[in-house]
């Protein structure tokens, strides 16, 4: 069986096929960063125009990518939320026409449950009996949580942000030190070769964290507000030019904010959870700092680290065709054609 996935929530225009056992066939990803780049961060309108003249081409690609015609597809998902209105739109909507045309299942999907996928995919792809449940932290642009990941449909959101995202306090970061976004990347360019203990900024302090939001264990949730507005307040004590040798202590120092403040909570959150693995997915899963402290936390437990390769951790549609395949594998309803998108769909 091959599934064909779609995934249009944010700014990545990408279209993926995924055999019944995993397997990719094609992941093809359009990135929108040079479109929205001059304004600092993702503009709903033009990543939503941008999907609709990109995502025919992305398709053609994928389906030659993997050698396929359109009488091969045997399933359509597509991501159905949580994002932005309008870019779900184009892609859910394409997935239904396609699904309609080739009388073929369609399969709406959860953007982040397709994320925790993620560390299952990749060329050495884990069985999941072997590694699950999982306790996995997604952190993207958009999220940052903590998941009991049990499989495909089967998860619990433990602990999540009560402020920012990690990724928005890097690009937030980012913009602060005059760098062009997505800044997690700059901040990270920047950082090597800088002193992480240069700057002392605070790792996000849970314990003014709000505890009325519904997740399992609020006492593991994050805050990143605060770290963002110490650096402000850096800035305007200390002002920096482009080019201060300074600028890399500072990104250095930041940086290692964020990764703390992620490990800390993932640190405390396993010794209390019974798992047989620690994952890490999303775009922020992509920083090398954050993949050293998980990776060393897990060693400490005796158990495996599985961060998404990185490039199924931004985001792409290899995710949603592997997860479409599982759900199909398991049972799970199709999704009916009627079905709006879901913008603020929750785990
Ligand atoms: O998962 P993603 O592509 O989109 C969302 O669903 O949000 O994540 C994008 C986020 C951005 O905040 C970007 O700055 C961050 O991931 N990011 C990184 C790195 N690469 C991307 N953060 C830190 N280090 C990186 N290497
Ligand atoms: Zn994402």
């Amino acid at each position: 069986m091959n599934v064909l996935g779609i995934e249009t929530s944010c700014d990545e225009t990408a279209v993926a096929l995924a055999r019944e056992d995993g397997v990719l066939l094609a992941n093809a990803v359009r990135s929108q960063i040079a479109r929205h780049g001059a304004y600092g961060g993702v503009v709903p309108e033009i990543a939503a125009r941008a999907h609709v003249e990109t995502l025919p081409d992305v398709l053609r690609h994928a389906l030659g990518e993997a050698g396929l015609q359109w009488s091969d597809i045997d399933a359509v998902a597509a991501t159905r939320g949580p994002g932005l209105a309008t870019s779900l739109t184009v892609g859910f909507q394409a997935a239904k026409a396609l699904a309609l045309r080739l009388g073929k299942p369609l399969l709406g999907v959860h953007h982040l449950e397709a994320h925790l996928f993620s560390i299952l995919l990749g060329p050495d792809r884990f069985a999941p009996e072997r590694v699950l449940p999982a306790l996995v932290l997604l952190v993207s642009g958009g999220h940052t949580a903590l998941v009991l990941f049990e499989g495909a449909g089967r998860h619990r959101l433990i602990a999540q942000t009560v402020d920012d995202a990690a990724g928005e306090a890097l690009d937030k970061g980012a913009k602060l030190l005059g760098l062009p976004y997505p800044g997690g990347p700059e901040i990270e360019r920047l950082a090597r070769g800088g002193n992480p203990g240069a700057v002392p900024f605070p790792r996000g302090d849970v314990h003014n964290a709000r505890r009325d939001i519904r997740v399992s264990h609020p006492e593991y949730c994050y805050s990143f507000s605060g770290l963002k507005t110490a650096l402000l307040y850096y800035l305007k004590a200390n002002p920096i030019t482009p080019d201060d040798p300074r600028l890399s202590d500072l990104a250095a120092s930041y940086q290692q904010a964020v990764v703390d403040t992620l490990a800390i909570q993932v640190e405390r959150a396993l010794r209390e959870t019974s798992v047989r693995s620690l994952g890490c997915a999303g775009g922020v899963a992509r920083n090398a700092a954050l993949r050293g402290a998980l990776s060393a936390i897990a060693t400490k437990r005796g158990i495996p680290f599985l961060a998404a390769a990185p490039e199924v951790c931004t985001d792409n549609a290899a995710m949603v065709a592997a997860l479409g395949a599982a759900l199909l594998a398991s049972g799970a309803e199709p999704t009916p054609f009627d079905a709006d998108i879901l913008p603020h769909w929750p785990l």
